[in-house]
């Protein structure tokens, strides 16, 4: 398995009031590691709609701002589908270390959505860790990734 460095790329994050806890949190994490945040909020636990900000961290990603983003939200699940609408975003959704490493070795995910409500700090520190240190397989992956960019010139 392919585990190296974490990647100290800045990260884009951000986060609504369900996961305004966990976001802080990781954002220590991750300044610990010396990783640069540009954190887009939210700044507080006040209730806030949750598109807002991952069109925020999403589009800084889709235009290659940022390599990789983090997005949080009470499952994750609102926050991946926005993030998802993005060209070049591949938002994905991880609640266990498997799927957070695979995420990366065969889908080349650049965009990682928690859900606060979902999961421990514990184990949400863990997934960001994999996350950052798993590396893209390449081979016939990336020419499946690479499928994605065809889906928008497909007439539905
Ligand atoms: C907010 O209550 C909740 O809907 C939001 O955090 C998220 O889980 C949406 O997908």
């Amino acid at each position: 398995m392919k585990i190296m460095e974490p990647d100290k790329s800045p990260i884009v994050i951000g986060c609504d009031h369900a996961a305004y806890s966990l976001k802080e949190k990781i954002k220590s994490f991750l300044m610990q590691m010396e990783i640069h945040v540009q954190d887009v909020g939210t700044f507080s636990e006040d209730s806030v709609d949750y598109p807002d900000f991952g069109i925020k961290a999403a589009s800084m990603v889709s235009r290659g701002s940022f390599k990789r983003g983090i997005l949080l939200c009470g499952t994750g699940i609102g926050m991946s589908m926005v993030a998802n609408r993005f060209p070049n975003v591949r938002a994905a959704l991880c609640s266990n270390i498997f799927s957070a490493t695979m995420s990366r070795r065969h889908n080349n995910a650049n965009l990682l959505t928690l859900g606060s409500r979902v999961i421990g700090e514990k184990l949400a520190l863990e997934i960001v860790k994999v996350w950052l240190s798993a590396g893209f397989d390449q081979g016939r992956h990336k020419r499946r990734v690479d499928q994605f960019d065809r889906i928008d010139n497909i007439n539905v």
